[in-house]
């Protein structure tokens, strides 16, 4: 499954970027009797869509402008909440949703919200265009989620500390992240509130088994000194300084990095988990017509091609759009198991909060 992943996704970097480079074809003039088809004016949608949104503030905001730029009679309120966070508040919704669509996060956490009743079924055309259906698409008669962006896990190591710790070395294997040399010294978001940081968890039960994995996570919160809110903060903290390495999706540390943070991005030798950034209609929302308009919008090609103008590297899902950065997931990639990690999602969290994350905040 991993390899064939990396294999759609070069593929699809190296068609993309084929078709960027090839020549434009030459005009041909349409046969006299071809009658142009009428273009289809946009629907004139009117009315308020309550977006709950995952991603980064300034992607949020940058969707929200693109959207109401396409639909004028349409307003966008969005909430920015991490997956953790967004699956709370549907929770505690559900009798009465404020949101229409949740669009951003891993879909970990969409696998575990339709295993509640959290989320609408709906067919969009847009699901015709996903590039691996089988990886990226809710596998139901009657789809529940489908996959927007494809991010994968990676180390942001301070370069500053890398200059005043000559005998230390970026990570590059699980194992580093357990020294006792990085005591202190790691930052990472709690797997109860971010996507991210629940990635991190269950790539290290898959890559390592439970009963290992589980032990390696005690002696890895030894060494965290915070656990923060939102999955991408920690290449901010250690950007500033604040510690060593953070475990951050690879394309907000790279993000950090064009803003000017001294950080260096390594990846773990032995395979790194990697996440499918989900997107889905909220069970019972109550501007069901716009809240499609924005998921089949989301799957159009050119409407993935705008997270670049937006400092939002992900990897891409829809055929023919070109991914901004795909050597991000040219790295090895572990196969992850979504529908383990989705399934036990309330279980591992519920696990870490009170065997390990408390004893990590007592020491
Ligand atoms: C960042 C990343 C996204 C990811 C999201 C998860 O915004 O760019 O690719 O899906 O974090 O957020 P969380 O705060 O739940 O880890």
């Amino acid at each position: 499954m991993r390899s064939k992943l990396m294999l759609i996704l070069a593929l699809v970097a190296l068609v993309a970027l084929a078709l960027a480079c090839a020549p434009a074809p030459a005009p041909t003039a349409a046969p006299a009797t071809a009658a142009p088809k009428p273009t289809e004016a946009p629907k004139q949608l009117k009315g308020e869509l309550n977006l709950l949104c995952t991603p980064q503030q300034i992607w949020c905001e940058g969707m929200k402008k693109e959207f109401e730029a396409k639909y004028p009679g349409v307003t966008v309120n969005f909430v920015r909440l991490s997956s953790g966070e967004s699956l709370t508040r549907l929770r505690n919704e559900k009798a009465n949703p404020q949101f229409d669509i949740w669009w951003g996060g891993p879909i970990d956490s969409f696998i575990a919200a339709k295993k509640e009743g959290l989320l609408e079924p709906y067919k969009s055309p847009g699901h015709a265009n996903i590039i691996d259906p089988k990886l990226m698409l809710d596998n139901d008669p009657n789809p529940q989620w489908v996959g927007i962006y494809v991010g994968s896990l990676g180390f942001a190591t301070n370069e500053n500390y890398l200059k005043a710790h000559s005998g230390f070395k970026a990570p590059t294997s699980l194992d580093d992240l357990i020294k006792p040399e990085l005591k202190g010294q790691i930052v990472i978001a709690h797997p109860a509130s971010s996507g991210t940081s629940y990635t991190f968890l269950c790539t290290v039960l898959q890559i390592k088994g439970e009963q290992a994995g589980w032990e390696y996570m005690k002696k890895f919160a030894a060494n965290v000194l915070m656990w923060t809110k939102s999955g991408a903060a920690p290449a901010q903290n250690v950007g500033k300084g604040e510690a060593a390495v953070g475990v951050v999706f690879s394309h907000d540390i790279v993000a950090e990095m064009e803003r000017g943070l001294p950080l260096k991005l390594t990846f773990p030798a032995e395979g790194t988990g990697y996440e499918i950034g989900g997107m889905g209609i909220v069970k019972g929302a109550k501007h069901p017509d716009l809240a499609k308009a924005w998921y089949d919008w989301a799957l159009e090609a050119k409407t993935q091609e705008l997270g670049k103008k937006y400092t939002a590297y992900q990897g891409l899902t829809i055929k023919g759009a070109q991914p901004p950065k795909p050597e991000l997931l040219q790295v090895k990639l572990i196969n992850y198991n979504f529908d383990y990690c989705g399934g036990n999602k309330k279980a591992f969290v519920d696990k870490f909060s009170n065997e390990i994350a408390a004893a990590s905040l007592a020491k």
